[in-house]
């Protein structure tokens, strides 16, 4: 079955572990939001993180991304241990966008990308400061660099506009610029298709495969299963914390545990009613079968 699906992991040689995680558990209070976890993302590689509400997702985005230390467990980024300290990650190569979009509204999009490259420029406080030649070659690649960026997501004639007057969908599309700006290893997306229309939806997994294939490996949360099972290479399913199960897209939508988790059985008695899928694991495999996905 994964033979249908437009990249199956057999066809590419997957390189070296960049992004490892351990036993990753994560307590808030009496509450375990993350339990046990681990992962593994190699370079060349899209790995989906998917689970129904509250199962932990951004919580162990959160870990890998060193904005959370871990209760328990380690993560390890290109084989070393990263200080909880996010520019120091960002530094080290991960980037990431928010599944609550962290723009600056009041910026150009233009502006907002040139901020995330920011912290590959040797522009030191004094050096911005006095304003000298230094300061404004490097100003004039980083303005570069960011109008790139815009035009390689499919926003280069929104240079200008104001991030908070854009559409939701392009809004997205600037966060994963500004993103890629920082010059990642791993790009890590937190529901980057939320609130994009069909048309958006196909556009972002075409922008994340071109982003896998410039070498960057990719870890994504997504609810749209239809785009996990055909965007990822490797899907994580978390259950309140726990894994599931972590297999290939194939795998993890004709396990029944997945439907399950996301439907409930309807015997549990508990709050799973609130966790409706954004699609039917099973619909990405009837569309494969069908040749409509
Ligand atoms: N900072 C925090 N303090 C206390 N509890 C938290 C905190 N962050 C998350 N939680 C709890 O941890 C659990 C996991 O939340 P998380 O946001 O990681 O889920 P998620 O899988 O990303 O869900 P969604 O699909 O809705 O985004 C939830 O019960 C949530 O209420
Ligand atoms: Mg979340």
């Amino acid at each position: 079955m994964t033979a249908s699906l437009e990249q199956a992991p057999a066809d590419r040689h997957l390189g070296a572990p960049v992004l490892e995680a351990r036993g990753v558990v994560m307590r808030f209070g009496g509450l375990t939001a993350v339990n046990d976890v681990d992962l593994t993302v190699r370079e060349g590689e899209i790995v989906g993180l998917i689970g129904p509400n509250g199962a932990g997702k951004t919580t162990f985005f959160n870990c890998l991304t060193g904005l959370y230390l871990p209760t328990e467990g380690q993560v390890t980024f290109r084989g070393a241990v990263l200080p909880p300290k996010p520019r120091k990650v960002v530094l080290a190569g991960m980037a990431r966008t928010f599944q609550n979009i962290r723009l600056f509204g009041n910026m150009t999009a233009l502006e907002n990308v040139m901020v995330g490259r920011y912290c590959r420029t040797s522009a030191a406080a004094l050096t911005s400061i006095i304003r000298g030649p230094k300061f404004r070659r490097e100003e004039a690649e980083t303005r570069a660099r960011a109008q790139e960026l815009l035009d390689y997501v499919g926003l280069g004639s929104s240079t200008e506009l104001l991030a908070r007057n854009m559409p939701y969908g392009d809004q997205r599309r600037l966060e994963i610029a500004r993103a890629l700006a920082t010059d990642p290893k791993v790009l890590l997306l937190d529901e980057p298709t939320a609130g994009m229309n069909p048309q958006e939806t196909r556009e972002a997994m075409e922008l994340i495969f071109r982003i896998r294939d410039s070498g960057i490996a990719v870890v994504v949360i997504e609810h749209d299963m239809r785009f996990i099972f055909n965007l990822c290479d490797r899907v994580l399913c978390l259950v309140r914390g726990e894994t599931l199960i972590e297999g290939t897209p194939g795998e993890v939508q004709s396990d029944p545990r997945v439907i399950e988790a996301y439907i409930g059985t309807g015997d549990e008695g508990d709050d799973d009613e609130d966790d409706v899928p954004a699609a039917d694991p099973q619909d990405a495999v009837r569309d494969e079968k069908e040749g409509r996905a």
